[in-house]
């Protein structure tokens, strides 16, 4: 194969170059019929090829044409089976694995601090999680993955597990050992689903930690568009045959998938997939060496720490992606929330995301020093302003309730009949909402468990120090949403 061929954007720039005369959706007739101000924006490249699955295009629900072909570029270029392109995100490319191994009952071992959709996916195949507590890094504030010995545990006590699921990198870049982690959930016939929204890159480059299918996974939802330079929304789903079959994932993703797929975002991961694969590890070397310098330099600034390498060598810190600059503010005696809006109304710097301790800024192929200078010169300044300011805040550290018990499982509870009760009433009853902290993003409550007396002081301290809690109805959490229980009729 001829990873400088793009099939997909090739034949979608060839049909709209015969400019066919269209009695198809989508309605603007390229362009000619959208809202004007729009269409200069956007321009008439974007909207000629804002086209649907008409024969000469193929269809991703049955790709057998220009699109199968991209697919199995993409699979070639990430060392899969079968590669999925997925119009909904990792998002749904991570609902797509959940169900692909799940059905009502089934147990599945994943992670406490999972990404929603996870959830979501737990929710409606109805099976049953199994949680590991993901490892607490008290001076970042922030939570890693899951170590080996917690995955052997977790297999030992279910070994009738239908999935392993694992979150790696994660988004702070951090990785585990996650080739050992499959071998031992391969030794249970167990297969391994990858939560990679933080890692499309890493498949391309020898220094970065290895990817998905690099370690043998059975499954990896991967961010084409976070970090491999896709558009926003398009993603893929790597497949390795075995204990997975990539029929089976088909009808899945399909039947999560809407009819109406957009040709601009699957181009746009047809491209992503050339440039990586035939440009990938020169830019992504760029992109590591303006990191690293980055890095140094904020390291310089007094009160100012940006973790490196220093921070690996733990069971949950294998190895890392030192294009993620996590970001400590926590000397300056303030929060990554109010550095993340010193930045934008000082320097219109965005950040990635803030949490208690830090702002984590990523560096990608996209980058150059222009940019970094910035951010090191707003720094500088934000260490110099806050040090003669000299405001002293209490440092608040980053802890977690234990996980409670499961009582329902999570769609039951989602679909059982609910009451909301004052919150001291709550005690002992199944809880039918979610409730969250961040950081360190780890649910204290999912629908279905027992709730307890440690989990509501926990997210009640936390509101408390103004951390926000999300998740329930009611956000001042006078109250919770719980499982109707029925007195028996005397
Ligand atoms: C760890 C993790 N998994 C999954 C997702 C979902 O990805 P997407 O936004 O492409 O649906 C995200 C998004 O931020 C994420 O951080």
């Amino acid at each position: 194969m001829n990873q400088n061929e793009t099939p997909l954007f090739t034949g979608l720039l060839e049909h709209a170059k015969k400019n066919p005369i269209q009695f198809h959706i989508p309605g603007h007739k390229k362009g000619t019929g959208i809202d004007p101000e729009f269409r200069e924006f956007i321009g008439n490249n974007a909207l000629s090829i804002d086209l649907i699955n008409i024969g000469p295009l193929d269809d991703l629900h049955h790709p057998h044409g220009i699109i199968q072909k991209a697919q199995k570029l993409a699979a070639e270029a990430f060392g899969a089976d079968h590669t999925f392109f997925s119009v909904q995100g990792t998002s749904g490319a991570i609902m797509t694995m959940i169900m692909s191994v799940c059905k009502p009952g089934d147990k599945i071992i994943v992670p406490r601090n999972v990404h929603k959709s996870i959830m979501s996916a737990i929710i409606f195949s109805g099976a049953t999680p199994i949680f590991i507590h993901p490892v607490i890094d008290k001076n970042l504030g922030i939570s890693h993955g899951i170590t080996t010995d917690a995955v052997r545990k977790a297999l030992k006590a279910h070994p009738d597990a239908k999935g392993l699921l694992v979150i790696n990198p994660t988004y702070f870049g951090i990785a585990a050992n996650l080739k050992e982690i499959v071998d031992i959930a391969h030794s249970y016939n167990v297969p391994v689903l990858v939560d990679e929204a933080h890692g499309v890159h890493i498949h391309f480059h020898e220094d970065l930690p290895m990817s998905a299918m690099q370690a043998g996974a059975d499954m990896a939802a991967t961010s084409v568009h976070k970090l491999g330079g896709s558009m926003t929304q398009s993603s893929i789903l790597n497949v390795k045959e075995g204990l997975i079959s990539a029929k089976h994932v088909q009808t899945i993703i399909s039947m999560l998938t809407t009819t109406s797929t957009s040709y601009i975002l699957l181009a746009s991961l047809d491209c992503a997939r050339r440039q990586l694969a035939t440009r990938g590890k020169e830019l992504i070397d760029k992109a590591i060496r303006l990191a690293e310098s980055t890095r140094k330099q904020i390291n310089e600034i007094p009160y100012l720490y940006c973790a490196g390498k220093e921070i690996l060598g733990t069971k949950a810190t294998y190895d890392y992606d030192p294009t993620k600059l996590i970001i400590s503010v926590k000397d300056l005696g303030m929060t990554g929330y109010e550095a993340e809006i010193w930045l934008r109304e000082n320097y219109n710097i965005e950040v990635e995301l803030s949490d208690l301790y830090n702002i984590l800024c990523i560096i990608t192929i996209g980058d150059t020093e222009r940019e970094t200078e910035i951010l090191v010169k707003a720094l500088r300044d934000l260490s110099e302003s806050r040090r003669s300011s000299s405001k002293e805040t209490k440092a608040i550290e980053v802890h977690v309730p234990a996980i409670p018990r499961l009582a329902l499982s999570p769609r039951d509870a989602f679909y059982a009949e609910t009451e909301v009760v004052p919150i001291e009433e709550s005690i002992g009853r199944i809880s039918a909402e979610f409730i969250m902290v961040y950081p360190p993003g780890i649910p204290i409550l999912i629908p279905g468990e027992i709730i307890t007396k440690e989990n509501i002081d926990y997210a009640k301290e936390n509101l408390e120090v103004g951390l926000p809690v999300q998740g329930p109805e009611d956000e001042s959490l006078n109250h919770l949403r719980v499982i109707k229980e029925f007195s028996p009729i005397k």
